[in-house]
C-alpha cells in the first residue's frame, strides 16, 4: 500500500511539516490558547488533506506503471524464445521497460559487440536476444563479485554462456577529465573491439558524485560509428550530468527518452 511505502524524502517532509505546525501553534499560544488551537487544527487538517492528495496521485501513478509493466512483459514474452523463466525484476534490477527497449534495439540494429555496465536480469535478456538473432556477444562488468557470480550462474542455467561474459570489475581510483574517481578497472576491456551497444546501468549512485558520467568520459572513444547507448534511471537528479553529456554528443534528432518510471534514454552516436 502506497501509504506505508514512505521514501526517505517523504518522511523528512512529514517531520518538517509537523515541526512547522507545532512551531506556529506554539507562537500562537503566546497570544491565546484558543488561537493556538485554531492554528493547530487548520494547519494539521491542511497537512492531512495534502498528504491524502499526494498519496492518491502516487497510487494513480502506480496503476499506470503496472499497466506499462504488463505491456512490456507481454512484449518480452512474445519476442524472446524463453526456455526457462527469467529472473525476477526487482527494485535493483533493470525494469521491464529497459528490458523491452533493449530487445527492440537489438532487433532493429543487430549489434555485434554489446558492453553493459552493471550485470543482472538485463544481461540475461540481452544474451537471449543475441542468441535468438544468431549473432553478437554481451560483455557485462560488475563491481560486486556476489552479483557478478549470480548473473554468471543464471546465464549458465539459461545455457547462454556462449553469448555472454561477466567480468568482476572492482571500482578502482581512475583518472577522468574531472579528476580521480572510483570506476571500473577498464584494463580488462582492452581486448574488446568497437562497441555497437553500450548499456549504462551502474555503478550505483553511492559510489561517488555523477557515478555514471565516467562511462561518457572513458568509453565514448571506444564506440563504433553509429553506436547506441542505452542509459537507465535517467529520471534521477544525479544522472542529469551523464544524460546531458551523452545527449550533447549524440547524432542530431536521434535520441529518445522513454517515459517510464525510472527513465530510459536511448542515444545514437554520430
Ligand atoms: C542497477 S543495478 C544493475 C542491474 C542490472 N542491469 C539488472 O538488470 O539487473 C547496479 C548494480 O547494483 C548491484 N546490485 C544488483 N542487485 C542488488 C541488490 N539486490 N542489492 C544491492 N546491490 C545490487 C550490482 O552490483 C549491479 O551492478
Amino acid at each position: 500500500m502506497s501509504l506505508l511505502r514512505l521514501k526517505h524524502e517523504d518522511s523528512r517532509r512529514i517531520v518538517v511539516l509537523v515541526l512547522l505546525v507545532c512551531g506556529i501553534s506554539a507562537l500562537g499560544s503566546l497570544i491565546s490558547l484558543n488561537l493556538a488551537l485554531t492554528i493547530f487544527l487548520v494547519l494539521a487538517l491542511s497537512g492531512i488533506f495534502l498528504l491524502i492528495a499526494h498519496y492518491q496521485r502516487a497510487s494513480e501513478e502506480d496503476r499506470i506503471q503496472q499497466s506499462q509493466d504488463i505491456q512490456d512483459l507481454q512484449f518480452i514474452q512474445s519476442t524472446l524464445d524463453l526456455r526457462r523463466p527469467l529472473p525476477y525484476f526487482t527494485r535493483w534490477s533493470s525494469s521491464p521497460a529497459l528490458a523491452a527497449q533493449l530487445i527492440g534495439v537489438i532487433k532493429v540494429y543487430q549489434p555485434r559487440c554489446v558492453l553493459e555496465l552493471g550485470s543482472g536480469v538485463s544481461t540475461v535478456v540481452v544474451a537471449m536476444a543475441l542468441r535468438d538473432q544468431g549473432s553478437g556477444q554481451i560483455t557485462s562488468v560488475d563491481h560486486d563479485p556476489v552479483y557478478a557470480e549470480k548473473t554468471r550462474k543464471e546465464l549458465a542455467a539459461q545455457d547462454l554462456l556462449s553469448w555472454s561474459t561477466v567480468h568482476d570489475a572492482p571500482l578502482v581510483q581512475t583518472q577522468t577529465p574531472r579528476g580521480t574517481v572510483p570506476y571500473y578497472d577498464m584494463a580488462m576491456l582492452d581486448e574488446l573491439g568497437p562497441i555497437d551497444l553500450l548499456i549504462v546501468d551502474a555503478p550505483p549512485r553511492h559510489s561517488c558524485e555523477d557515478a555514471r558520467l565516467p562511462a561518457f568520459e572513458l568509453l565514448k572513444e571506444r564506440l563504433a560509428p553509429g553506436a547506441l547507448v542505452v542509459l537507465d534511471d535517467t529520471v534521477r537528479e544525479d544522472e542529469s550530468a551523464s544524460v546531458a553529456a551523452w545527449l550533447s554528443a549524440a547524432r542530431d534528432n536521434a535520441s529518445r527518452i522513454v517515459p517510464c518510471r525510472k527513465g530510459v534514454t536511448i542515444v545514437r552516436m554520430p
